[in-house]
């Protein structure tokens, strides 16, 4: 007898956050960070938050990352609601000063492996792999003060890579370099991606940026940030940036995260009649 296989439908992406509201206490009761944002980041994403200056981006991450916990909603990794740090989710901040300056950059890479358990021989060779990954192979025994910030960044993803996490959560990685470096750190990212197919979610606030690194981005308003909309963008690279269809995709993401919210005026709602219907 043929019996047809009992069809179930379920979610299995890797994070799933459900309408998350964050604040954080004040002298005169409480600020709002995010108000019920919700998004699914899938396996090989490179998950792009965007928004204005204030609007929960790093809130939204540091929840993720375990640091945080959420007023209201929920975050799980795998089905498991995330409920304190773990090396499964690793963040690259802004701040390259994250890497101790008496280390060398190979001592770097290798100390987050050795505090999780790592035997020294494989810490080793994976500080090392990745170290070559990102380019810095003439320099595993530099120090982080010798090294410049596009170097610093590269050492600060290299560790971060070589700890396996099942999420890479980067916090504006590149906003403190120069126009040319940021370029070619966003390429050098992209070339990472293609050969390791990592996760990420990545927090920036520049339109340009979140196209040209995401394949899929989640605008978020200003302050408390909530959900505008979501949009694909695995089309757009740094190939396409300056391109008629990418300035074309700038101009509406600008419009949605800065036009008004409703036409009706009900804040909050802009999100779901967005979400995945924004033609790019
Ligand atoms: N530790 C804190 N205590 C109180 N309020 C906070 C704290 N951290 C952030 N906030 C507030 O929460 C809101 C969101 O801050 P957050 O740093 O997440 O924004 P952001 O989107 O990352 O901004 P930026 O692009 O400037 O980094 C802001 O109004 C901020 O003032
Ligand atoms: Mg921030």
């Amino acid at each position: 007898m043929n019996v047809l296989p009992f069809l179930v439908v379920q979610n299995d992406a890797l994070l799933r956050a459900h309408g998350v509201t964050i604040e954080y206490p004040s002298g005169r009761g409480t600020v709002r960070a995010t108000h019920e944002v919700s998004f699914d980041v899938w396996r090989g994403d490179r998950f792009v938050l965007l928004g204005p200056s204030g609007c929960g981006k790093s809130t939204l991450l540091k929840a993720v990352g375990g640091f945080i916990a959420p007023r209201a909603g929920s975050l799980m990794l795998n089905d498991r609601p995330i409920l304190k740090p773990g090396p499964d989710r690793i963040v690259v901040f802004q701040e390259f000063d994250q890497l101790p300056p008496w280390k060398t950059v190979k001592q770097n890479v290798m100390f987050p492996l050795l505090a999780g358990g790592a035997a020294r021989k494989e810490a080793e060779a994976r500080a090392l792999h990745w170290i070559a990954k990102v380019g810095l192979g003439r320099f595993v025994d530099a120090y982080p003060h010798t090294l410049s910030g596009g170097m610093k960044a590269r050492v600060a993803i290299a560790r971060a890579l070589a700890m396996q996490p099942q999420i890479l959560l980067m916090d504006e990685p590149f906003a403190a370099l120069d126009a040319l470096t940021r370029r070619r750190m966003q390429e050098e990212l992209q070339a990472l991606w293609e050969e390791a197919r990592f996760t990420m979610l990545f927090v920036t606030h520049s339109i340009e940026e979140a196209l040209v690194v995401g394949n899929r981005i989640l605008l978020l308003s200003p302050h408390p940030g909530r959900v505008r909309a979501e949009i694909n963008s695995h089309q757009f690279g740094l190939h396409s940036a300056g391109s008629p269809e990418f300035q074309a995709a700038a101009n509406r993401i600008h419009g949605l995260l800065f036009g008004p919210e409703d036409t009706a005026g009900r804040p909050g709602r802009h999100g779901d009649r967005n979400r995945q219907a924004v033609p790019t």
